[in-house]
């Protein structure tokens, strides 16, 4: 029986997004019928590719050089979702990476069957979003996209709470700030396909984050560390930039991120400390 690392490999090595998915979806559903079995599949070990395959189509461009387009016209709003697309993508090999970077450090079962769930899950968000943009007439790969979406992932392939830091922590969670508006571009468009899509994605991200927050205090915990000063040290060191706000306060609350660890990365002044 293939491993949970292995299968996590054969998704990062499938470079069509469909059957990307579609396989993830597989080992996930197994993953989850051998666990209520009692029988789980074994985590074991597979060595990662450094960068997971990717599709001939989109064409990944540097941010700077991928044209930008208004979301009141209905070509910004197909851009937009294009580049949902293409972050949920990205997402499904960032949670399959996870597991399958990390599997030679001793982890609970529990933390196998969250990054399990949410790579299940953000499958599930790229085909959404990939059936909104057909529905459209176009398609995921049709338009060009950021070329910087793995360096995250290269830039801690080395580090399981820096991955835990910036990734779930500050990129997922950053999701959860701008979702809200890019729901409300869909609702003034009357887009009720794109906004049920983006609906299930903000819903489910919230767990992410929490995935992320839970699993980087339990680090902490073993380590006999403070996971906050911890965070910072780590963000810090791994993101390029300040964090920008507004944040999205109450949603980060659910996920179990405190605004102390957030705030003194942001650019800005925490609203409960300005001089008005
Ligand atoms: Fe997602
Ligand atoms: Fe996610």
């Amino acid at each position: 029986m293939l491993s949970l690392a292995e299968r996590a490999v054969q998704v990062l090595t499938t470079a069509d997004g469909r059957e990307k998915t579609a396989l993830g979806r597989a080992h996930a559903a197994e993953w989850f019928a051998a666990r209520a079995a009692g029988t789980p599949i074994p985590v074991g070990q597979a060595l990662p590719p450094l960068r997971p395959a990717r599709p001939e189509k989109p064409d990944l461009l540097d941010p700077r050089d991928v044209p930008r387009r208004r979301p009141g016209t209905p070509a910004g709003r197909l851009a937009l979702l294009h580049a949902v697309a293409h972050i949920e993508l990205n997402a499904v090999d960032l949670h399959w990476d996870i597991i399958a970077r990390f599997a030679d450090q001793p982890m609970p079962l529990g933390f196998y069957d969250d990054w399990v769930k949410a790579a299940d899950e953000e499958a599930k968000h790229f085909n959404l979003v990939s059936d909104c943009l057909e529905a459209l007439g176009s398609h995921y790969g049709a338009l060009p996209a950021h070329a910087g979406m793995w360096r995250a992932a290269e830039d801690t392939a080395g580090d399981l709470l820096g991955r835990l830091a910036v990734v779930p922590m500050v990129l997922e969670a950053r999701g959860l700030d701008v979702t809200p508006g890019m729901i409300g571009v869909f609702r003034a468009s009357g887009d009720a396909g794109a906004v049920a899509a983006l609906e299930t994605i903000y819903a489910e991200e919230v767990g992410h984050v929490a995935y992320g927050s839970k699993w980087f205090n339990w680090l902490c915990g073993r380590a006999g560390s403070d996971p906050k000063e911890v965070f910072h040290d780590l963000v810090r060191h791994y993101f390029h930039g300040a964090l920008k706000p507004p944040f999205n306060e109450e949603k980060r609350a659910e996920a179990g991120l405190p605004p102390d660890f957030y705030w003194p990365l942001a650019d800005g002044i925490p609203p409960s400390q300005k001089i008005i």
